[in-house]
């Protein structure tokens, strides 16, 4: 198994070879202003080859160490999977690390995205993992039950009301079958109006609502971006819903 020194010098290597540190720079720029405005986001993210591979190696390392240490600090999170089936997988970098903390084998991705379906194939390659990505809508998914966690990282605000309630059904409903829920967005309301009903309902099924404030041991590139963005993942903040299945 890599360790994370070499994870993320694959990530680095992979997704630097096309872009100088200054093109990738200015698409990390551009992707924190879609995804403040949230409804852009879903349509414009991987509009360039620039911001697709701003996306891997800056979300995708902030996706991977943020599911990791929800995971381990979760309790019952990392027992008794067979299989993690990650919605709007992106990269499959975030199911990818609860599989690895979980010492689970296989992950399955399910993607819209074609560019993002590839990539997430790459990414169980690198990380050892079997399984299958699929290029489809998640919404539409038809999830799985006992011995399968099922995660939705930072992709329900993507979804329109619609296709979130109907979500919000089946993961209730895999959960009632024996699957292990995990929800993870960022804690800025405006980006998640809807989670105080979620949080409701997935309380109500026995599960629990959480706000993290983590620090995290990013590699020292990913701090270099942080520095000419802006941006600042000293603290990193999320929230999750967790719902354990029977
Ligand atoms: C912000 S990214 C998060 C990716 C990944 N979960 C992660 O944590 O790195 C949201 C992803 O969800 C995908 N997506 C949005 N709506 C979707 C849908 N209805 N079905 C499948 N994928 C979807 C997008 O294409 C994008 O890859």
């Amino acid at each position: 198994m890599l360790d994370d020194a070499e994870i993320f010098a694959a990530l680095s290597k992979r997704y630097t070879r096309s872009f100088t540190f200054r093109e990738l720079r200015r698409a990390v720029q551009a992707l924190s202003t879609l995804y403040v405005e949230r409804r852009k986001a879903a349509n414009k993210a991987f509009d360039s080859d620039g911001k697709r591979a701003a996306f891997a190696l800056y979300y995708g390392t902030l996706h991977f160490l943020t599911v990791r240490e929800v995971v381990s600090r979760l309790p019952n999170a990392i027992d008794g999977f067979e299989k993690i089936v990650d919605l709007g997988c992106g990269t499959g970098i975030a199911g990818a690390a609860w599989a690895l903390c979980a010492d689970c084998p296989a992950t399955l991705g399910v993607e819209r995205d074609g560019w993002a379906v590839g990539e997430a194939r790459w990414t169980q390659q690198l990380l050892g993992l079997s399984g299958r990505v699929y290029r489809g809508d998640a919404t539409q998914w038809r999830l799985p039950g006992s011995g399968s966690g099922v995660l939705a990282a930072y992709v329900i605000n993507e979804l329109d009301d619609e296709g979130r309630q109907g979500l919000q059904n089946s993961l209730l409903d895999a959960a009632s079958r024996g699957a292990t829920i995990l929800i993870l967005e960022p804690v800025a309301r405006r980006v998640a109006p809807w989670w105080p009903q979620w949080a409701e309902r997935f309380e109500d099924a026995g599960g629990r609502n959480d706000t993290w404030s983590l620090s995290l041991p990013f590699p020292d590139w990913f701090v270099d971006f942080d520095r000419a963005t802006g941006l600042n993942h000293a603290v990193v903040k999320a929230r999750s819903l967790f719902l354990r299945g029977k």
